[in-house]
């Protein structure tokens, strides 16, 4: 059986693009059973447990499987979340739309009070569980249209108090009369599927990426939104690159006193928009 060290450096000279220095780490992380770098690096010359069921996952990768599919979860801010071809594989993007609701809520509301919260367009659930973890006192609601991805949601919440509703959007709460201090969202959002990576389009579920126009979710979303919405309630969305000047105008048209805040991702590019509904024009 060979150590960790061969099998990390033998995969680093194959040079296969999809085997990159992460998913080397997390595929032979998996295969020790190892939940944390230090792990890895204690026992980096002892010989790979489960090599041959690595080998097998490590062919599915170097022909461009997104190795979190093939482990089965993916890993969202401080924990693991299953995954499956059903649901989008979280982004780093979201969780930066996690860390600055959890902000922006803590500031918007007393954090041991009455909070409520709804992902839309829930996926695998990582922005509602996360979301519970920060607040385990707030009621919690997510919402997909694909009963797959709430399966996978589900499991995902594991004891955690959280509500799946299938159904369009707002819709399964409008339905219910249910009401929201906060609605965020990742909807879909790409017009073309030229824009993205030919991996994301092959083995990424269709439905959690397009959108005609780029902005129809969004103002699908914010249209209705008064019908769920608190008084000095947020709405929080991921947005895709140059949607700011469209987004901004479909907001204007709907909220034209809130607050608006478009926000740059870690990459310098424009990728949230957070509406304070009634923050009007002096909120800090
Ligand atoms: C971009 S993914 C976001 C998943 C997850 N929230 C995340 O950030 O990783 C969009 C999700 O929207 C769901 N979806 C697509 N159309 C929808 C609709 N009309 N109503 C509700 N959910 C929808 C898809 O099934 C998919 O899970």
């Amino acid at each position: 059986m060979p150590t960790n060290r061969e099998v990390y450096f033998n995969l680093l000279k194959s040079n296969n693009k999809y085997l990159t220095r992460l998913v080397i780490k997390s595929l032979l992380n998996d295969a020790n059973g190892f939940w944390d770098e230090i792990s890895l690096y204690k026992s980096f010359d002892l010989p790979c447990n489960n090599y041959d069921d690595l080998l097998k996952k490590i062919e599915r990768v170097k022909k461009g499987e997104p190795f979190q599919y093939v482990l089965g979860y993916a890993n969202f801010i401080d924990q693991y979340f299953e995954v499956n071809p059903h649901v989008l594989i979280p982004r780093q993007e979201t969780e930066e739309l996690v860390i600055s609701a959890k902000l922006l809520i803590e500031k918007a509301f007393s954090t041991s009070g009455n909070l409520s919260i709804a992902d839309i367009c829930t996926g695998s659930g990582c922005i509602a569980v996360t979301l519970k973890k920060y607040f385990p006192f707030a009621t919690i609601y997510g919402t997909d249209i694909d009963d797959e991805c709430l399966k996978v949601a589900r499991r995902n919440a594991k004891s955690s108090e959280i509500t799946f509703l299938r159904g369009n959007l707002l819709d399964p709460l409008i339905q219910k009369g249910i009401k929201v201090d906060v609605v965020i969202s990742n909807p879909p959002y790409i017009q073309n599927h030229e824009e993205i990576d030919e991996q994301v389009w092959k083995y990424e579920p269709h439905l959690a990426l397009l959108a005609k126009p780029s902005t129809f979710f969004y103002e699908e979303i914010i249209k209705k939104s008064d019908a769920v919405l608190n008084e000095n309630g947020l709405l929080l969305f991921e947005i895709g690159e140059d949607m700011e000047k469209p987004l901004a105008e479909i907001v204007d048209k709907y909220y034209p006193n809130a607050k608006v805040i478009f926000s740059k991702d870690m990459h310098n590019k424009m990728r949230f928009l957070y509406i304070i509904k009634r923050g009007g024009k002096n909120y800090a």
